[in-house]
């Protein structure tokens, strides 16, 4: 967020940082200053204008209506209040219009795996009518917060030298007892993202419920299947997208390479998708089956359009609406 803040020359007068007690005292930079990480459950919100959440949902659900009392409009990454029908759930390309409702002082960033797919399947729904979605996620293991990025990078190193005997033995390297996935994620695909809660987990709940409210289609069926790949950052979704009427390759392409935020190449991948913040929609064809459908595959950066630049995305455009 701050180096996207940076990046984007957002209008900051003054920026706080705020953390748990952990992190309390620790000194972070800010254009060449150095800001001292304050405590977020102190109370001290007032004159701040915009507060960046990114916190996890219990942190949230305790600290984003206090700030938001003392004035300021908060804007949160985490899931705590994506599906209140007062907070508008925002991917600003595709419904920008709901930040113009702002009941609770709240605006809630959807999920990084749903924001990744948003500007495209809006571009298809508007040519042809979204029907259903079936899905595929490969998601990033930096979509699991930092622990899920140093689970990757230690189960990698620490066994460097043997993975080459996986290729004839899955259980030829023990990679240790998995802390934040659900087994061995180095050389691996685990089916399960996030955690069951159902005959489903909450992430593959949070891509359907988050893509009906973005795109306003409350109706519209999703199938999906959360699967959490050894890729560090850049989430990937295949899409098999049922349409209301036929569309042909070629049209689906040039609605796909009109929409924000989007680039359409050849091989759309997660490397290529880390540290940009298009996300990159390839593999567009015409489904072959009896329905019409479209099935295209998207890479995006978690981070980046997934969570910190859209959520200063958001705030970039509640400024624009406010002057
Ligand atoms: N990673 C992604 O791709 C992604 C994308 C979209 C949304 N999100 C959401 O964003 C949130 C954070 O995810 P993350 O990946 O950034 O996690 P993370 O790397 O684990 O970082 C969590 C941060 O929250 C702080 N924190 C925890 N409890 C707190 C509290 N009670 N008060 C104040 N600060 C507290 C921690 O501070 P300390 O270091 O001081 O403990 C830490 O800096 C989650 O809700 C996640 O679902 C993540």
């Amino acid at each position: 967020m701050r180096t996207i803040l940076e990046e984007r020359k957002f209008p900051v007068d003054k920026i706080r940082y705020f953390a748990s007690p952990n992190s309390v005292g620790k000194v972070l930079p800010w254009k060449g200053n150095e800001i001292t990480v304050e405590d977020a459950n102190s109370g001290e919100y007032g004159g701040i204008d915009i507060a960046l959440f990114s916190a996890g949902a219990t942190a949230s659900i305790e600290l984003a209506p206090k700030v938001a009392d003392q004035g300021a409009l908060v804007i949160d990454n985490s899931s705590a209040w994506r599906m209140d029908p007062e907070v508008p759930l925002v991917v600003p390309e595709v419904n920008g219009h709901a930040l113009s409702d702002i009941r609770k002082g709240i605006i809630a960033n959807p999920n990084c795996t749903t924001i990744v797919a948003m500007s495209a399947l809006k571009a298809l729904d508007r040519i042809g009518s979204l029907r259903k979605l079936v899905v595929s996620t490969y998601q990033a293991v930096s979509g699991a917060g930092l622990a899920g990025v140093n689970e990757l990078a230690k189960q990698l190193s620490d066994k460097e030298g043997q993975l080459m005997w996986l290729a004839y033995d899955g259980r030829a390297v023990d990679f240790g007892k998995p802390v934040t996935f659900v087994g061995p994620i180095a050389a691996n695909v685990l089916p399960i993202a996030g955690t069951l809660v159902d005959e489903e987990t909450n992430e593959e709940h949070k891509f359907r419920d988050e893509s009906r409210k973005i795109l306003e289609l409350p109706e519209l069926e999703v199938s999906v299947t959360c699967v959490r790949v050894p890729v560090f950052t850049g989430h990937s979704v295949s899409i098999y997208a049922e349409l209301g009427r036929e569309v042909s390759t070629a049209e689906a392409t040039r609605a796909l390479s009109e929409a924000p935020g989007v680039k359409v190449v050849d091989l759309p991948n997660p490397l290529d998708s880390a540290g940009r913040d298009q996300c990159l929609v390839g593999r567009i064809r015409k489904d072959p089956g009896s329905r019409p459908a479209i099935n295209f595959f998207v890479s995006g950066d978690n981070l980046r359009k997934g969570a910190a630049l859209n959520a200063i995305q958001i705030a970039e455009a509640v400024i624009k609406n406010r002057a």
